[in-house]
């Protein structure tokens, strides 16, 4: 198993994906974002490597990362076993509101984001915006040149997150003028496919 650590980085900044690892480590906790009452909320900007702990509780709790929908075969153990040193977390306590899983390519300079999730409770604090950077630096480290996610058509949130970084959509648009690249994950299953030099 990998050793739990921890990289510190910085709130949202000028650079889109995040300043380069533990440029300050006094910038830990950060305020961001307001509840449902409008009551502004400590978020932890502490990113850290997932554990099998932390795992066990996503996997309980998915329904609050995810709603009704069953993305148990999107959490392969696969993740932390054997990509553990790039499965992400940030947690509230011992709680985790944001995660995400990715691995590096074999056959490419390529990060690939496989998931990223945040606790709707904690949505748009710039939680997965943050995890998705720790992982470009990661993945750059590694010598990647790319980085790269898939989701489905129907995911609008998924397909707004993943512009708003800047990548790019492969494929032609359909007559939603989502563009799609047919087939990606088999016979009649399309995705989009994001892009993103690095
Ligand atoms: C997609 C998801 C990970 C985004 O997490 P998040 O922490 O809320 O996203 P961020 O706060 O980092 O958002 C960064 C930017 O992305 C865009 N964005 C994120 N969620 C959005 C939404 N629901 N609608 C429109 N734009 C959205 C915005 O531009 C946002 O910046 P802003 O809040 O300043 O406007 C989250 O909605 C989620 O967990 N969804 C369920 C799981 C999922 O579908 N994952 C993606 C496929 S693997």
């Amino acid at each position: 198993m990998p050793q739990a650590a921890t990289d510190r980085i910085f709130d949202r900044s000028g650079e889109p994906y995040g300043a380069p690892l533990n440029a300050n480590l006094s910038a830990t906790w950060i305020l961001a974002g307001h509840d449902t009452s409008g009551t502004a909320m400590s978020i932890p900007r502490e990113i850290s490597i997932c554990t099998r702990q932390d795992y066990n509780q996503i996997l309980d709790e998915l329904h609050e990362f995810w709603g009704a929908r069953d993305t148990r075969h999107l959490h392969h153990p696969f993740l932390i076993h054997e990509f553990g040193n790039s499965a992400f977390v940030i947690r509230n306590g011992g709680e985790v509101v944001a995660y995400l899983f990715g691995f590096l390519s074999q056959t490419e300079p390529v990060g690939y984001v496989h998931t990223v999730a945040v606790r709707m409770s904690a949505r748009r604090r710039g939680l997965a915006q943050q995890l998705f950077g720790h992982f470009v630096e990661f993945a750059r480290r590694h010598g990647c040149k790319q980085v790269k996610a898939i989701t489905t058509p129907s995911n609008l949130e998924s397909i707004a997150f993943h512009k708003s970084l800047g990548m790019q959509l492969l494929g032609d648009p359909t007559s939603d003028g989502i563009p799609v690249v047919p087939d990606y994950a088999g016979r009649g299953a399309h995705r989009v496919v994001f892009w993103k030099a690095i």
